[in-house]
């Protein structure tokens, strides 16, 4: 790999290698190209620039230098495909905690709850801060590596996104009028996120579902929900045991796997 590259102190003994690279075309698909070299899990990719950052569904996630933190995690859980919800639930509420202390910490408005959407975007005040796109690799129902693309904006102005994300997308620059290093918040999400998911593993994922009820926005609310080649419309009642959404239609409650809410 040509980069900087450092280790961060965790909490654990499992080291976090990060590999920095001022540009790339996608800190996912770099991490895509050395899960097959078996790199260690926590290797960690990080750019300042993306050219071809990609999001869920196949669209494109706005990357431009300074702004926002990009950054793929590298994974090999070993794990029930069933459970692979667990993983991106978690790494959404670790960083929506992790906001949450920023603002609370820096705005004299107190008072700014920071949600997860479901599946796994992170919201404040209805405005996407960062999202999540998760890669896996499954043989047999069972995981065996997975790439944790994490995706944050950190220091845009308003016309810094594109026109139409202007109203649907947030920053924490604009949420607290201040600027921020996304090295710092790199290095402090991580450690976070290893030690999270290593209790998270000893209890058997007990503690994931009831957490991301707590702060799931649009609970009980009519939402539009995007599966592959549709839309559908329902009353947002909450997630199951695994992670999928339940979605009141009429006297049904219908059970959604695969899709995302839209804003
Ligand atoms: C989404 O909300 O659709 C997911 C966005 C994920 C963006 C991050 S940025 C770092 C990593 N590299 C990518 O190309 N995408 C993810």
């Amino acid at each position: 790999m040509n980069s900087n590259h450092w280790q961060i102190p965790g909490h654990t003994n499992i080291p976090i290698l990060v590999y920095y690279f001022p540009s790339l075309e996608s800190t996912n698909s770099e991490a895509k190209r050395l899960v097959v070299e078996d790199v260690p899990e926590w290797t960690v990719i990080y750019a300042d620039l993306q050219t071809k950052g990609r999001g869920r569904f196949n669209r494109q996630w706005h990357s431009p230098a300074g702004l926002g933190l990009y950054f793929s995690i590298i994974l090999r859980p070993n794990m029930d495909l069933k459970l692979l919800n667990m993983i991106n639930m978690r790494a959404a509420l670790v960083i929506r905690e992790i906001l949450q202390t920023k603002l609370t910490q820096t705005d004299a408005r107190n008072d700014r709850p920071v949600m997860v959407k479901w599946p796994n975007d992170v919201l404040v005040e209805g405005k996407k801060i960062c999202g999540i796109l998760l890669e896996s690799e499954v043989v047999s129902q069972t995981v065996n590596s997975l790439i944790l693309g994490i995706g944050i904006n950190v220091n845009h102005q308003r016309q810094d996104f594109p026109a139409e994300l202007r109203e649907r997308a947030t920053s924490l620059t604009l949420l607290t009028r201040r600027q921020w290093e996304s090295s710092q918040l790199l290095n402090e999400v991580l450690p976070k996120l290893q030690q999270q998911l290593i209790l998270d593993k000893e209890a058997g994922y007990s503690d994931v579902i009831p957490e991301y009820q707590k702060n799931l926005a649009f609970k009980d609310q009519i939402v539009e929900v995007n599966l592959q080649n549709e839309r559908i419309k329902g009353r947002l009642k909450g997630i199951d045991s695994y992670g999928y959404l339940m979605l009141e239609q009429g006297d049904e409650i219908k059970t959604i796997t695969t899709g995302d809410i839209g804003i």
